[in-house]
C-alpha cells in the first residue's frame, strides 16, 4: 500500500491556503489539511490527532501563544514533524527564533509551486525509503512486457491504466518507455506536444513539476507520458534517467503504468527492477511460451524478485487447441497467471478508432478481463476495492 504523507497548514491568509492547496492538490499521496489561525482548531491538538508529517506554519501577525506551540512542537517530535514556515511581511526576529527551534524551510511569498512541491515529495520519498517500501508501494509501479512481439502488451498496458483512471477514477500515468515504436497515444487518438525522451534524456531536471508540463490528458482523465513520434536512438538513454522519472512519477500518481518495450537493455531492466509487479504478456501458444520462459529466466538474472513476475495469458481461448494453465504455469515457474480473453473485433476497432476497449465493446469478456487487472491493480495498491457506483460505472451506457 501507498505511503501517505499528512500536511497541516497553520495560516493566517485565505490566500496562502489557496496557494497551498493549489501547489499540493495534484500529489496523490499528501493529505492536506488546512486550518486558519483565528478558527477552532490550534497547534495544541498536534499530539492528539494522528501526528502530521509536514506543518506549513504563516508566522505574519501570529500570536506568542502559537509560537510557543510551534516551539513545543519541534521539541517533541523534532525526529516526526518537518516544519516550514511561510511569510510576507518578514518578521526576521519570529522568523530566527523559530529556525533555531529547527524549521526546516522558510517559503516566502507568493509561495513558489515548484519549491513546495519539491520540499514536500522529498519529505515523501524519505518517509518511504524508512518504510522500506518499494517504489509507489505494490502496485504503485506497474510494467507491461510483451514475451514476444505482438502479444499484447502495449493493448493492455493502455487498458488497463484507462480503466484505472475512468472507472477507479485514481491518478494514473502511463508512460510509453518504447521510444522506437511506441504507439500509446495513437491508439488513445492523443497528439502530445512533448514526449517521455525530454524526461529520459535529463535526469537531472526532473521533478513532479517538470514531469507535469511533459504528459497530455486523455479524456478519460487518464495522464500519458508518450514516445516520440520517431524512431529515436536508444543510445543516449540510461538507468538513472529511467528511475528518476519514476521516482517523479510515484510522488503525483496513485498508479503508474509503464510500457516497456521488448529490448534488453541496462535501462529497460531497471525500469522491471522499479515495478512491482511486472507483467509479462503472452500468449498460449509454443512459440510464445518458449520466448516467455526466455525473458522470464533473464529478468530473474538481472536481480528481479521471482515474487514481482506475473503472467498474463492473452488472447485466452475457451476452446481446444489451448495448452492446459496448470501446465503453462509449471513450464514457466509462476504462480500468477491472469487471463484475458481473445477479442480481434473489439481489438481492432479500438485500435482504429483510438479509443479504449471499455468505449468499444462495454459488457464484452475482453473488457471485464482488462476490468479484473484494473481492479488487482488497484486492490493491491489501496487494500480494497472502490465500491461506490463502479458495476453501474462499467455497464451503464
Ligand atoms: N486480447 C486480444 N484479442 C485480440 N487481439 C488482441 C488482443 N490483445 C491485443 N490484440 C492485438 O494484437 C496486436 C498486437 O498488440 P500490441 O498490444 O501492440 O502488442 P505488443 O505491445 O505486445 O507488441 C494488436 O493489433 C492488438 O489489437
Ligand atoms: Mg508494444
Amino acid at each position: 500500500m501507498s505511503v501517505k504523507l499528512k500536511v497541516i497548514g497553520y495560516l493566517v491568509r485565505k490566500e496562502t491556503c489557496e496557494e497551498i492547496e493549489t501547489a499540493l492538490g495534484s500529489i496523490s499521496n499528501v493529505v492536506l489539511s488546512m486550518h486558519l489561525q483565528d478558527g477552532e482548531w490550534s497547534l495544541k491538538s498536534v499530539g492528539d490527532e494522528e501526528i502530521p508529517d509536514i506543518i506549513i506554519y504563516e508566522i505574519d501577525g501570529s500570536k506568542e501563544e502559537e509560537i510557543q506551540d510551534l516551539e513545543k512542537i519541534l521539541q517533541e517530535f523534532a525526529q516526526r514533524v518537518t516544519v516550514y514556515v511561510t511569510e510576507k511581511n518578514g518578521d526576521i526576529e519570529t522568523m530566527r527564533r523559530l529556525m533555531r527551534a529547527g524549521v526546516r524551510d522558510v517559503f516566502p511569498q507568493p509561495i513558489q509551486t515548484h519549491e513546495l512541491v519539491n520540499a514536500v515529495t522529498n519529505i515523501l520519498s524519505e518517509k518511504r525509503t524508512r518504510l522500506g517500501q518499494s517504489k509507489g508501494g505494490k502496485g504503485g509501479v506497474t510494467s507491461f512486457i510483451s514475451a514476444k512481439g505482438g502479444c499484447g502488451a502495449t493493448t493492455i498496458a493502455m487498458n488497463v491504466a484507462e480503466i484505472l483512471a475512468h472507472t477507479f477514477e485514481a491518478k494514473v500515468l502511463l508512460i510509453d518507455l518504447d521510444v522506437q515504436f511506441g504507439d500509446a497515444a495513437l491508439l488513445l487518438d492523443l497528439i502530445p506536444g512533448n514526449n517521455v525522451m525530454d524526461a529520459l534524456l535529463q535526469p537531472h531536471r526532473v521533478d513532479p513539476v517538470f514531469l507535469k508540463a511533459l504528459i497530455t490528458r486523455h479524456g478519460s482523465g487518464l495522464d500519458v507520458l508518450a514516445s516520440p513520434a520517431d524512431i529515436s536512438s536508444m543510445g543516449g538513454i540510461s538507468s538513472d534517467g529511467v528511475t528518476s522519472l519514476i521516482d517523479a512519477a510515484v510522488e503525483v500518481y496513485d498508479f503508474v503504468i509503464l510500457d516497456v518495450p521488448r529490448v534488453l537493455t541496462s535501462w529497460t531492466m531497471e525500469a522491471l527492477r522499479c515495478s512491482d509487479p511486472v507483467m509479462l504478456v503472452g500468449q498460449n501458444n509454443l512459440s510464445s511460451i518458449r520466448d516467455a520462459k526466455l525473458i522470464l529466466d533473464k529478468i530473474k538474472q538481472e536481480g528481479i524478485p521471482a515474487d514481482n513476475i506475473e503472467v498474463i495469458n492473452n488472447r485466452a481461448m475457451s476452446k481446444e487447441g489451448s495448452i492446459d494453465i496448470n501446465k503453462l504455469k509449471e513450464t514457466l515457474g509462476i504462480e500468477r497467471m491472469h487471463k484475458a480473453s481473445n477479442d480481434y473485433k473489439a481489438s481492432v476497432y479500438s485500435q482504429n478508432q483510438g479509443q479504449p476497449v471499455e468505449e468499444i465493446s462495454r459488457g464484452s469478456k475482453f473488457t471485464k478481463d482488462l476490468h479484473a487487472l484494473a481492479e488487482y491493480l488497484y486492490v493491491l495498491q489501496k487494500g480494497e476495492t472502490k465500491k461506490k457506483g463502479l458495476f453501474d460505472k462499467l455497464f451503464s451506457k
